[in-house]
């Protein structure tokens, strides 16, 4: 597996690795039920100003497969991000969730970052536990019901080999 910057080219890998992204997980990604993604919501997730953001692909090398994808916009004060991840469903619990929520954790303090922030669903438990096991503090979203916020002090991470 290779994992690497995402570039605006990987969209042509958008529609394969979404037809092994079951609806439940693109739920529980965007929050909303959708059968997939409009060709626009893909040319903007891989459009991204590097300077204001930073997502990471990982590639299955033999195939040339999309397996998952992490991706961290940055709040307009330049000093907190919010994270977003999602993995082809068939390959969930091996791993793959941890690895790339590490190296998008890595990156983010390499930056300068001083806090990484997301919103996860409540019913979400492998992301909470996940999130829980890489350091995030969990609270009630104020702003919507059914909605946990993760956030991570990066000055609470120790140097992170990835
Ligand atoms: C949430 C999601 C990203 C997790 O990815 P994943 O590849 O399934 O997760 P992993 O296999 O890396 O980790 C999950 C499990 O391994 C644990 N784990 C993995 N690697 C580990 C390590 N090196 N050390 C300790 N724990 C580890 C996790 O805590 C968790 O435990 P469990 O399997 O016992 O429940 C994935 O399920 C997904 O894409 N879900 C749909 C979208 C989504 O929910 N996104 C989050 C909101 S933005």
């Amino acid at each position: 597996m290779l994992l690497r910057p995402l570039k605006a080219e990987d969209g042509v890998l958008y529609p394969d690795f979404l037809k092994e992204v079951t609806e439940a997980d693109l739920r529980l990604r965007f929050f909303a039920p959708m059968r997939g993604l409009s060709d626009a919501l893909i040319d903007k997730l891989t459009h991204y100003d590097p300077q204001h953001a930073m997502a990471f692909i990982a590639i299955d090398v033999r195939t040339g497969k999309m397996l998952g994808v992490v991706r961290l916009h940055d709040d307009p004060d330049g000093e907190a991000a919010e994270f977003a991840i999602l993995v082809r469903s068939h390959l969930k619990g091996h791993g793959l969730g941890w690895l790339l929520m590490r190296h998008m954790i890595a990156n983010a303090k390499d930056k300068g970052l001083k806090v990484v922030h997301g919103q996860v669903l409540a019913e979400n438990s492998t992301m909470l536990l996940m999130c829980t096991e890489l350091g995030f503090h969990t609270t009630d979203d104020t702003g919507e019901r059914g909605v946990k916020r993760v956030t991570l002090p990066l000055k609470e991470v120790p140097a992170l080999a990835d």
